[in-house]
């Protein structure tokens, strides 16, 4: 007779009890695409970065920025209020990390920007400054408008403003996917793919990825309607969280090999193909990445692993109009 025991281990799968909920930040799934790379010979590589505890990826700068301002002494619970503008990501994160951490926060941003993010923000206890947009757009004019208002805030006694777009901490968090990336493939990786903010995921992991080997190929995205990156005029587009109309400081042309420009109309039918065809809800910065990186491998031709971020989480997008409205 074998008897078998209750295990008293734990399994290496489990993570053990955390500190905080910080913990739960990064870890995340890498999923190969199955059915939209039908006829291609490349494997594209997903990292699952809504299983971050706010639903994105930017849970991992928001903690890097704060964290890295603590350990210069920058800052301290009691006394500091964090100031940031963002279209909502960076804001729900950095107010996840504030509540944890006990700051108090002041947010700047916009309701061209999903409701979900901004109810996120004030849910966990953020101040929130709304701008108004013209007709929900992103139009040039918009961001000048809410960085005016963020430096304003800034001026205030005891306040820090992390500034996701001038932070090289932000970089610095996003280096964290880059190492997961590496220890998931097993270092077999030949592009990354990431569609540009801050460019604070695209720069992070490119770092880490060519410090791996100088042979991987980081290509970044952004819209037709405003693509700076690659000469063109600032726009106006629908894509949240990306091409905000200038090229960020952080991006690095040592960094990356060429911008990609797709069609937003293309991107958000990616982002419902995703959902549909493998069960990837995400948002419609992830249909951009998705869209790129079939069109590398497409254009490659050849037995390559691309890896792209699933950015966030489709939840986060249920009062916009990238899914289908059922009520
Ligand atoms: C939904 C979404 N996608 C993509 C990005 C771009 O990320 P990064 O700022 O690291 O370039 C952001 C940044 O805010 C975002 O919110």
């Amino acid at each position: 007779m074998t008897v078998v025991e209750p295990s008293t281990q734990t399994s290496p799968g489990y993570r053990p009890v955390a500190d905080t909920a910080l913990q739960s930040i990064g870890n995340t799934p890498l999923v190969p695409l199955q059915r939209l790379t039908a006829g291609l010979r490349a494997r594209i590589l997903v990292k699952l970065e809504y299983f971050n505890p706010t639903g994105s990826y930017k849970d991992r700068m928001a903690l890097a920025m704060v964290e890295e301002a603590e350990k210069r002494g920058e800052i301290r619970p009691a006394e500091t209020t964090i100031v940031e503008y963002t279209g909502g990501s960076t804001g729900s994160s950095l107010s996840f990390v504030c509540a944890v951490k006990g700051y108090q926060l002041r947010i700047v941003t916009s309701d061209a920007f999903s409701e979900e993010k901004i109810r996120t923000m004030t849910s966990m206890g953020a101040e929130v400054v709304v701008v108004r947009s013209v007709g929900g757009k992103i139009t040039p004019d918009l961001m000048p408008r809410i960085i005016d208002r963020t430096r304003r805030l800034a001026e205030a006694d005891g306040t820090y403003w992390t500034d996701q777009f001038n932070n090289k901490d932000n970089a610095v968090g996003q280096r964290t996917m880059g190492r997961e990336i590496l220890a998931q493939t097993g270092g077999s990786v030949d592009a990354f793919v990431a569609s540009v903010g801050t460019a604070g995921c695209a720069m992070g992991v490119a770092r880490v990825l060519k410090d791996h080997s100088k042979e991987i190929k980081v290509y970044v995205v952004e819209p037709s309607t405003s693509a700076v990156i690659s000469g063109g005029e600032p726009g106006t587009h629908g894509i949240e969280g990306i091409a905000l109309g200038f090229a960020p400081p952080l991006l690095d042309r040592e960094l990356y090999d060429a911008a990609l420009v797709v069609d937003e109309g293309e991107a958000r039918d990616t982002a419902r193909r995703l959902a549909v065809e493998e069960g990837i809800f995400a948002g419609t910065s992830t249909g951009a990445n998705v869209l790129a990186a079939l069109r590398v491998a497409r254009e490659h031709g050849g037995d390559i692993t691309i890896v792209t971020p699933a950015v966030d989480s489709g939840l986060k997008y249920i009062s916009t109009d990238l899914f289908p409205r059922v009520l």
